[in-house]
């Protein structure tokens, strides 16, 4: 990979598609922590995954949205690894319900964890990835966010957020050597959406040409690529993994 040791920050890596990213990213030469705040038998099993492919590894325990936490989180990576060269805001939830009904604690649940974590999970690396001059910043956003969904107006504006955000900083931090991009996954094999209802399942997969809902693996190799040297000349975009279900 590259002479020096790599750095990375998964947040809610325990499970689902931040595991995938965690493994994906994995390979001998990148120390890669491991941030959920709940599931933590299972980030000790993305712990294991990412180790048995050679990397370092480490889970640490904090709630996005608490800024504090957060800080402190990136202060400790800092003090401990020297720097910090990609981060993947993963971390997201869901509160669905109809805008009528949508309660005030919903919407600030669901923002304060997709969106503004994001913000402070950006605040805290940024300073050391200027400093370095250099750094990978990967939002995961979702097609929702550019289509809207009924039911999920908190979610939708959270990711619809996220990809405002993304081009805001990609201008910030431009000129040193910091590349910021979104991936917008379509509908992923996760428990996120195990739960929904079979009918929902068959209207979502109707939308989608290539006939099949997509794994956690396939959104991670979209962050991979955005988080090599290779993808240098590539900041403020959104990459689409999406089964063809919006085509922009
Ligand atoms: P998941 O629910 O399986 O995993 C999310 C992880 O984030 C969980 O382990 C959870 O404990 C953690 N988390 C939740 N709140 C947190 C907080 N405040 N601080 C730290 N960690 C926290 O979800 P999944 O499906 O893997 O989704 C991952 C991301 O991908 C989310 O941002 C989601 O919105 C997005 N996405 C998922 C799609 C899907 O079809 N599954 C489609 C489009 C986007």
């Amino acid at each position: 990979m590259m002479d020096e040791m790599r750095v990375a920050l998964v947040t809610g890596a325990a499970r689902g598609i931040g595991r995938a990213i965690a493994l994906a990213l994995a390979q001998p030469g990148i120390m890669i922590y491991i941030n959920d705040v709940a599931n933590l038998d299972e980030a000790a099993l993305t712990q294991k995954g990412v180790e048995d492919k050679g990397a370092k590894a480490r889970v640490v325990t904090f709630n996005v949205a608490d800024a504090g936490a957060v800080q402190q989180a990136v202060d400790e990576i800092i003090k401990e690894s020297g720097r910090l060269d990609i981060l993947v805001n993963n971390a997201g939830i869901t509160r669905d319900n109809l805008i009528v009904r949508l309660k005030e604690a919903e919407w600030d649940q669901v923002l304060d964890v997709n969106l503004k974590g994001a913000y402070h999970c950006i605040r805290a690396v940024s300073k050391p990835m200027l400093k370095q001059r250099y750094g990978r910043i990967i939002n995961i956003s979702s097609v929702v966010g550019l289509m809207g969904n009924p039911g999920q107006a908190n979610y939708v504006a959270s990711k619809a957020g996220l990809i405002g955000l993304t081009k805001a900083v990609a201008r910030e931090l431009a000129s040193r050597h910091i590349t910021v991009n979104a991936v917008a996954p379509g509908f992923i094999q996760t428990e996120m959406t195990a739960s929904l209802p079979e009918k929902t399942r068959a209207e979502m997969l109707a939308q989608i040409p290539l006939s099949r809902f997509g794994t956690p693996e396939e959104v991670a190799q979209a962050v991979v690529f955005l988080a090599s040297d290779t993808a240098a000349y590539i900041t403020g975009q959104v990459i689409h993994v999406n089964g063809g279900m919006l085509m922009v």
